[in-house]
Order: structure tokens, then C-alpha cells, then sequence
């Protein structure tokens, strides 16, 4: 992409952007002009990436925000039109595993991994909607995965979490559309942070022996996918997955 910065004088929030993807994808967004709203609820992690981004001359804030929380989710749209002055990108990318077969799986295993990666990702999507039906622009990009689509054993929630967020970024495609506002999602496969790092090993390595390109994507590989779908080369880009995964489930 050379020197092209692909979101100068825009503003994106990145939920979960303490660490892992959601990190890569704050990252990637300053590196191409953005000003960005960090996200999580890990408030220690927010201050220290904020600090860390401001000192190398970013325009960078952090809002502390429990993405299940209606609240929470309102008062972070509210945060950052104050501390930027508008939004352009929504990047629904917070989310959590509690993998275990469902003979042990409880329905707090399950409701807590819908919550924050579904249900957060419609609150989110709600909050900005009305400000950018009223803009006539916007991009909201949705975290999906790879468990989404094939479904992993001992992720009933999550893969049930992973394909509703492909459909409510299809339907929220058709009700946002005609307002110039485009929803996408991105379906990573095995990328290599602390959520897959808890893994045995073994287990590790033998999802790494199904990917075609023979190795786990960084989370800068993510990052990059999701920079396009936010960014002007992707204005036709409507309700689509886009599948980062080296080709595993295909
Ligand atoms: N790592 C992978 O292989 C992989 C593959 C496919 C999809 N994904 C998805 O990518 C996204 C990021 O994953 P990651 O690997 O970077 O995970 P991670 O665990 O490293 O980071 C997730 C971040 O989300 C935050 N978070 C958790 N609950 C939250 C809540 N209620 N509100 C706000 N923030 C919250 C956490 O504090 C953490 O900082 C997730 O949606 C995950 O499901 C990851």
C-alpha cells in the first residue's frame, strides 16, 4: 500500500482493542490516518496502550465499555463524538471463548459468549446506527470466525455466537444500505494470540496442520482485512464475509 494512508480524518472505535486483533486493528487504523476510540474492559491495558500511542504523536483515546451493557455502549458513542467530533468506523471485535463440550458446557458458558461477541455487536451496531443513517456514511465491520461457518466441537456457544453475526451483518446490510452505510464481517481462522495461545500445544498444532498455507495468521493479517472493508476501496462492499484464514475451511 506504500505511502497511501486509506482513513486520513476519520474516526473509528475498535471494541476488545486492549490486545490480540482488536490491538492490530487500533494500530493499523492510526497507521492510516484514523483517529481511534480503544475500547475494552480492561481499563489498566487501555491506559497503558493510550499512553504508549499518544507518545509516538497519536490521536488516540480510550473509553473503558462493557460491550453487553446497553449503557456502556450508548455512553461510548456519546465519548467519542465528543473527543473526536464524529464517527465513521465501528469495529465490533470484542469477544471470548468458554469452550468445553456441551455435556459440561453451562448456560452461563453459553449466554456469556453470546452476549459479548452477539449481543455486543448489535448494541454497538444500534448505538451508531442513527448517527449514520443521518451522516449518510459509516462502516461497521463485524468480528466473525472461522468456527462460524464449519463449527468447531467444544465451541457450541461461540460458533453459534460467530454464525448470528452473519446474519445480523446481512440484515443490518439491508437496513443500512440505502443510507450509504456498509456492514461486513471478517471470518478469521487460527491467529496466534493469548485467546489461542490458552490452547495445549498439540492442540494448537493440529489446527495449524489444516491451514493450506501451513501456519497460524498474526493478528496484523486480521487487521489489514478489516482495514480494507473500512476504507473507501471497499464502497461496494456490502454484507459480505471476508474469510482470513489461509485458506483453512474452505
Ligand atoms: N485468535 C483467533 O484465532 C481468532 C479467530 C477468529 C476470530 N477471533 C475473534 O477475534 C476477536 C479478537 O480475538 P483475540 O484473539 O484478539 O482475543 P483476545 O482475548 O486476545 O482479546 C479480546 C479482547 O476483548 C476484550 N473483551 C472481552 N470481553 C469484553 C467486553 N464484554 N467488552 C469489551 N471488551 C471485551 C478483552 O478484554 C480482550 O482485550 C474476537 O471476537 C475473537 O472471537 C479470534
Amino acid at each position: 500500500m506504500g505511502d497511501r494512508r486509506l482513513l486520513d480524518g476519520q474516526v473509528a472505535i475498535v471494541t476488545g482493542a486492549a490486545q490480540g486483533i482488536g490491538l492490530a486493528i487500533a494500530d493499523t487504523f492510526l497507521a492510516h490516518g484514523a483517529r481511534v476510540m480503544v475500547v475494552d474492559v480492561d481499563e489498566a491495558k487501555i491506559e497503558a496502550v493510550v499512553k504508549e500511542r499518544r507518545e509516538a504523536g497519536h490521536a488516540v483515546a480510550g473509553q473503558r465499555c462493557d460491550v453487553t451493557v446497553e449503557a456502556d455502549q450508548d455512553a461510548l458513542v456519546a465519548a467519542t463524538l465528543e473527543t473526536f467530533g464524529r464517527i465513521d468506523v465501528l469495529v465490533n471485535n470484542a469477544g471470548i471463548t468458554r469452550d468445553k463440550y456441551m455435556k459440561k458446557m453451562s448456560v452461563s458458558d453459553f449466554d456469556s459468549v453470546l452476549d459479548v461477541s452477539l449481543k455486543g455487536a448489535w448494541l454497538g451496531t444500534r448505538a451508531v446506527s442513527g448517527l449514520f443513517r443521518e451522516q449518510k456514511s459509516g462502516a461497521i465491520i463485524n468480528m466473525s470466525s472461522l468456527s462460524g461457518k464449519i463449527g468447531n466441537p467444544g465451541q457450541t456457544n461461540y460458533s453459534a455466537a460467530k454464525a448470528g453475526l452473519i446474519g445480523l451483518t446481512k440484515a443490518a446490510a439491508k437496513e443500512l444500505g440505502p443510507s450509504g452505510v456498509r456492514v461486513n464481517a471478517v471470518q478469521p481462522g487460527l491467529v496466534r494470540t493469548e485467546m489461542t495461545l490458552t490452547m495445549k500445544p498439540e492442540i494448537f498444532a493440529a489446527k495449524e496442520a489444516e491451514v493450506p498455507m501451513g501456519r497460524a495468521g498474526e493478528p496484523e493479517e486480521v487487521a489489514t482485512a478489516v482495514l480494507f472493508l473500512a476504507s473507501p476501496l471497499a464502497s461496494y462492499i456490502n454484507g459480505a464475509v471476508l474469510e482470513v484464514t489461509g485458506g483453512r475451511g474452505i
